[in-house]
């Protein structure tokens, strides 16, 4: 009997690939999918099969975090072997402008899977896509004994779904456990994280199409791996034969100032002639460091990451370049869309 699999998140970048991952292993994958009045599911337009046909074998069904009787009746529905809850608010900078609607999706969110996995009695691992954000202000390097320190409305719920889902492992007995990933990245990475944002900003001014592009803070540094092998991570961990709490990273960290060079370097252009400060992209309190310790993902999942912050500014600037003949305008209209941001909030107190 193949498994089954529910993500949520699959229309993001980590549920896309797992959703790939998962079918190229012979899973039954079943999505949630949010309501939108345009199409979401770019990424994984590439997977679908008319349900109708026997081939099916990738399954979205309507629901959201925020509505736990739906995520009851599907749980219920799916019967799944393996749950992986990747839904989120996942942006760090709008979580400071939409703290309540974080504290909701990403933080109340994982409890009311958890309550869905409970209620409706199926017998499911549980995935939680953790985050070093939880880290925040605690200085490297980072692992799984690592106090944490959050910054941000963001870590703090993610602080939420860490606990909740390690107290559901320990008062009912559940397969649940929760991935510290630190920033991963790819072609398919949201243009509003730095790095989409620079490599699209890259492709874009070498083809004449845009002038410069607005940064906040380049001093601060991150371990950015890359997103394929850190689902294949997930995956490991949901595979192991105890359930367990493991930090994926690649232990190189650089700094948003090093990924620019690299990237404009890669196309040729001198990265000071385009690259201006705006305020807007700073945060009221910044996680300044981040480089994890991968020590016992490697030891006790053989799991080893390839790609380090340096290559994948070269592998996604490369990907930008290809891709910008084919985007139209719509390429630009998005790169504008970031200007939206709220522009301003008071920097005084916060330090
Ligand atoms: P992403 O690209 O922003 O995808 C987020 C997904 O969550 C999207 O499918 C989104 O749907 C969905 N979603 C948001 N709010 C929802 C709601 N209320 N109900 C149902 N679905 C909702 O994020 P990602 O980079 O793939 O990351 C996956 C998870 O890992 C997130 O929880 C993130 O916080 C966490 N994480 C990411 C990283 C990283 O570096 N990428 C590192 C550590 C942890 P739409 O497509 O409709 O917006
Ligand atoms: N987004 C953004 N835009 N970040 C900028 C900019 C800018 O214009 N300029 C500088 N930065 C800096 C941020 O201040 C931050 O220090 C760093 O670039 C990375 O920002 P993001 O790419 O937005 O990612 P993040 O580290 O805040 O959060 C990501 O990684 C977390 C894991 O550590 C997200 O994927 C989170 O969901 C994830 O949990």
């Amino acid at each position: 009997m193949a498994k089954r699999a529910l993500i949520t998140g699959i229309t993001g970048q980590d549920g896309s690939y797992l959703a790939e991952l998962l079918l190229s292993k012979g899973y039954e994958v079943h999505g949630l999918i949010r309501r939108a009045s345009t199409f979401n599911t770019s990424r994984i337009d590439h997977l679908y099969v008319d349900p109708h046909s026997p081939d099916a074998r990738l399954f979205l069904h309507y629901g959201d975090l925020s509505d736990g009787a739906r995520l009851v009746t599907l749980l219920s529905s799916i019967d799944p072997d393996e749950v992986y809850n990747l839904a989120a608010q996942s942006h760090v900078r709008v979580s400071f402008d939409e703290p309540e609607h974080t504290a909701d999706t990403t933080g109340t969110g994982t409890i009311r899977m958890l309550e869905a996995v409970r209620l409706s009695g199926v017998k499911t691992r549980f995935y939680q896509a953790s985050s070093s954000e939880l880290y925040g202000a605690t200085l490297p390097p980072q692992n799984e004994s690592t106090p944490f320190y959050p910054r941000s409305p963001y870590a703090v719920a993610k602080l939420y779904g860490f606990w909740i889902t390690r107290n559901y492992r320990e008062a009912y007995g559940m397969f649940a456990v929760n991935g510290i990933l630190f920033n991963h990245e790819s072609p398919r990475r949201g243009e509003t994280f730095v790095t989409r944002k620079i490599t699209r900003a890259v492709a874009a001014i070498k083809a004449g199409k845009q002038d410069y592009v607005y940064l906040g803070n380049l001093d601060a540094v991150r371990d950015w791996g890359y997103a394929p092998e850190y689902v294949e991570g997930m995956w490991r961990m949901m595979q192991a034969e105890e359930p367990d709490d493991y930090v994926l990273a690649t232990g190189v960290g650089i700094t948003v100032r090093e990924f620019v060079e690299i990237a404009f370097e890669r196309a040729g252009l001198d990265w000071e002639k385009y690259v201006r400060f705006d305020e807007r992209y700073l945060r009221p309190t910044e996680v300044d460091a981040l480089i994890g310790d991968n020590s016992r993902a490697r030891q006790k999942l053989g799991w080893s990451p390839t790609i380090d912050g340096r290559g994948l500014a070269r592998l996604m600037v490369d990907a930008d370049i290809e891709a910008l003949p084919h985007a139209g305008h719509p390429w630009i209209d998005k790169v504008r869309l970031e200007s939206w941001i709220t522009p301003t909030f008071s920097n005084a107190g916060m330090a």
